[in-house]
């Protein structure tokens, strides 16, 4: 299995992602950390905690930063509800995150690993780039980023920006110019890998698994008749079925001012940078298999 630790501001697909990160055989989450986003940092620490104890997992979760480096908050509980997981009763009993912060909890466990991490950040960046401020030794024990964040194309925030980049666009300048392994899963892929309403009918069908995030998904806010996009969950995919998606490297600035602010700029004539790149970036995807694997490793779990 994959080891991975996961950055995330559950959020309804952050969930969706946790869910499959905590139980499919592939993958090795070994820590959650939490990142204000979707809703406060307090919510989604309490959220992560609520989907180690429905699963029964003792994966530690530690809480990470309350704001953004330099930008004010804005939360999107109009897409996530007030709590960010609404719908579901979860377990109340919940286990304590760590005391230590998530920048201390990624450090320690990024150095005590004996090789490389790969990091999935699927809220704003900001405690990978406290991360890397803080404590730059740990960027050679990292083995990649599959990040879900930004857009080639046209934004979900504003017409430039996605939500993840957006809401902490330093942290995401920051992250980019770090020389780690970055593979960008934004928009331009998320998108596309709609979970199909058919998909959505045979979600409750398979075991308490689907029943909760079937209950999630009729409050998420995002989405049309087509389908409802899965953003976080398709880092998941692309680490175990790369195939799947179509890929390009480049350069990635981020826009960290002015109407643009947030913006994903792909070097995609490589003019600009000579032709060098610090990402990979996804720009098509096979949203049939998508949603073939999402159903799979969801019935698996039961
Ligand atoms: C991203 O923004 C959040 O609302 C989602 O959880 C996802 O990480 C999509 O733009
Ligand atoms: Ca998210």
């Amino acid at each position: 299995p994959t080891k991975i630790i996961m950055d995330t501001d559950p959020g309804i697909d952050d969930a969706a992602a946790i869910t499959i990160a905590l139980n499919h055989p592939d993958f090795d989450l070994q820590l959650i950390t939490t990142v204000a986003g979707n809703v406060t940092v307090d919510k989604t620490t309490l959220n992560a905690l609520k989907l180690t104890k429905f699963f029964h997992k003792n994966v530690p979760v530690a809480g990470g930063a309350a704001q953004p480096l330099i930008k004010p908050f804005e939360d999107a509980a109009r897409i996530h509800g007030e709590s960010g997981m609404p719908g579901y009763d979860f377990p109340t009993d919940l286990d304590q995150p760590l005391s230590m912060t998530a920048i201390e909890a990624l450090r320690d466990h990024i150095m005590a690993a004996k090789e490389p991490i790969t990091l999935v950040p699927t809220g704003a960046y900001t405690n990978i780039a406290l991360l890397f401020k803080t404590y730059p030794e740990v960027i050679p024990h990292i083995k990649e980023i599959i990040a879900m964040g930004g857009a080639l194309g046209k934004g979900n925030m504003t017409s430039a920006a996605e939500f993840n980049v957006f809401t902490d666009p330093h942290a995401a300048a920051i992250m980019y110019a770090a020389g780690v392994p970055i593979t960008m899963v934004g928009l331009d892929v998320t998108m596309k890998a709609l979970l199909t309403p058919d998909t959505m009918t045979k979600l409750p069908t398979l075991g308490k698994t689907g029943t909760m995030l079937h209950a999630l998904f009729n409050h998420y806010n995002d989405g049309d008749q087509a389908g409802i996009p899965m953003h976080d969950v398709n880092t998941l995919f692309y680490l175990l079925h790369p195939e799947a998606f179509t890929t390009e490297k480049m350069w990635i600035d981020v826009q960290t001012d002015g109407p643009a602010i947030g913006e994903t700029v792909g070097d995609i004539r490589g003019a600009y940078h000579e032709g060098k790149t610090n990402a990979t970036v996804c720009v098509d995807i096979d949203a049939a298999a998508f949603n073939t694997w999402f159903l799979t490793a969801v019935e698996a779990i039961g």
